[in-house]
């Protein structure tokens, strides 16, 4: 696939078949992904990937802990259809078969989390084109990170920092893109006063 084609064509995916993914697939994805750049060639991902009745259990923790989230969500001025669906989202994560759960080092060093956050970011980013080029649909989601003590505890994870969960299935329905504004771009040529 044109790489494009990829980055345009790419869609959030939050409905999804009852189709389930070949383990090998999603091996190959997060292995290829990899290839991202990470700071200093730290390759601080580590990827957990939930399926089969642990996935259906982590759905029911998420869905369990969402109302200790919602006077947040409340308190934010989410609008009530906003919340509606994420309440949605966290009760079903849209059918998805299989749930990557990202994790990175936690380090003392601020600037050196960042570099961790964003190097997951990139490899991320690869996998949700990776998986697009193999008819997969993916969403990459923050919003669990309002419930990681519950995650982690169902996980297990200690000392790591949660980055994300990536639902990851074949879609069922493929949204129409949300328009992008024009980026802010200033080239800088003279020596700014
Ligand atoms: C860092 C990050 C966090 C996101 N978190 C969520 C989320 O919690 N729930 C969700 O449904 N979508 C989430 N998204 C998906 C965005 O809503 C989506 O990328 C955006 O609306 C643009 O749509 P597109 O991905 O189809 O181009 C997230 C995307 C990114 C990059």
């Amino acid at each position: 696939m044109d790489l494009l084609e990829a980055v345009r064509g790419r869609r959030s995916i939050r409905r999804f078949l009852k189709k389930p993914v070949p383990r090998e697939l999603i091996e190959k994805l997060i292995k290829e992904c990899t290839w991202a750049p990470s700071a200093m060639n730290t390759q601080p991902w580590y990827f957990y990937v939930v399926e089969g009745e642990a996935r259906d259990k982590l759905v029911e923790v998420c869905s369990k802990a969402f109302y200790s989230i919602l006077p947040r969500l409340r308190e934010l001025g989410f609008p009530e259809r906003h919340i509606e669906f994420i309440k949605w989202y966290f009760f079903t994560f849209g059918n998805a078969p299989v749930i990557i759960v990202v994790y990175t080092d936690r380090i003392k060093e601020e600037v050196y989390q960042i570099g961790a956050i964003e190097s997951c970011a990139a490899a991320i980013q690869n996998l949700l084109l990776l998986a697009y080029a193999e008819g997969l649909g993916t969403c990459w989601m923050t919003g669990p990170l309002w419930i990681e003590d519950e995650i982690n505890r169902f996980l297990g994870v200690e000392d790591k920092v949660l980055v994300a969960l990536i639902t990851v299935g074949y879609p069922e329905k493929i949204p129409r893109p949300p328009p992008r504004r024009e980026p802010f771009i200033k080239w800088v040529t003279e020596v700014p006063k």
